[in-house]
């Protein structure tokens, strides 16, 4: 259920029955020469939008922008600070609340996007908010790990992996026509975080962190795609279960 095409009736209806919804966040950046820049958001929102559609629940809009300040050397990536970002999950959620909504689950598909998450959530509840709050990062859930990890090995590394981009060329195929299909080197880099725009790009200087892009295909993102909504139904019926103190 998607909560842009429903009317407020509806919504209030929902609310006298369930009071979860679930939000798609992500980022707007860099995902090397092989990788689309809206990958984050894209895999969240598709992902979100099909456990929604499976357990009957409202999706909110994507927050497609997040906190990819350590990308900022490569075009194309929009960047909010922390700071705002903080305060912008923080207006989501009371806004969400103020209707009674009381279970927001937060589908990330971007690291950078975890710290001022909980952060919100922290706040929130110094504030007295009541609800449960939750963000499922999907490509941190050991059974989709599990599956890369069968794929591509070593080589899924940490950002543009071949995990994310096999699940962008499953949702928009188009979008791959005319990216490059030739390897590189896979480095496996040692190094510290975190890191400055300059010297990300640096240490990356093609924006992929220790990955093989190029081994992604669509059939692996369906694979990965259909194992991350099957964990997180279950994820989310847990957080359904749970009693609000
Ligand atoms: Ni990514």
């Amino acid at each position: 259920m998607l909560l842009e095409e429903m009317s407020y009736t509806e919504v209030e209806a929902y609310l006298l029955e369930k009071d979860i919804v679930l939000i798609p966040i992500g980022s707007v950046e860099q995902h090397s020469p092989y990788g689309i820049i809206g990958t984050d958001f894209i895999t969240a929102e598709s992902i979100a939008r099909e456990v929604g559609r499976r357990l009957d629940i409202i999706v909110a809009p994507t927050l497609p922008y997040g906190m990819s300040q350590h990308h900022m050397a490569f075009a194309g990536t929009i960047t909010l600070s922390p700071k705002t970002y903080v305060e912008v999950i923080k207006e989501i959620v009371i806004s969400l609340l103020e209707h009674g909504f009381r279970r927001v689950v937060f589908i990330n598909g971007h690291g950078g996007n975890i710290n001022p998450v909980k952060t919100a959530f922290d706040q929130l509840k110094y504030e007295n908010y009541r609800g449960i709050f939750e963000i499922i990062s999907w490509y941190l859930l050991q059974k989709v790990q599990d599956i890369e990890n069968v794929l591509y090995g070593d080589l899924n590394g940490y950002h543009a992996t071949p995990s994310e981009i096999s699940i962008t060329k499953f949702i928009r195929p188009k979008a791959f026509r005319n990216k490059p299909k030739g390897e590189k080197p896979v480095e496996k880099v040692e190094t510290y975080w975190p890191l400055s725009k300059d010297e990300f790009r640096n240490v990356y200087p093609d924006g992929r962190m220790n990955s093989a892009p190029w081994l992604a295909k669509e059939n692996d993102g369906k694979l990965i795609f259909e194992e991350a909504v099957r964990v997180i139904i279950e994820n989310v019926r847990k957080i359904m279960e749970k009693e609000i103190i």
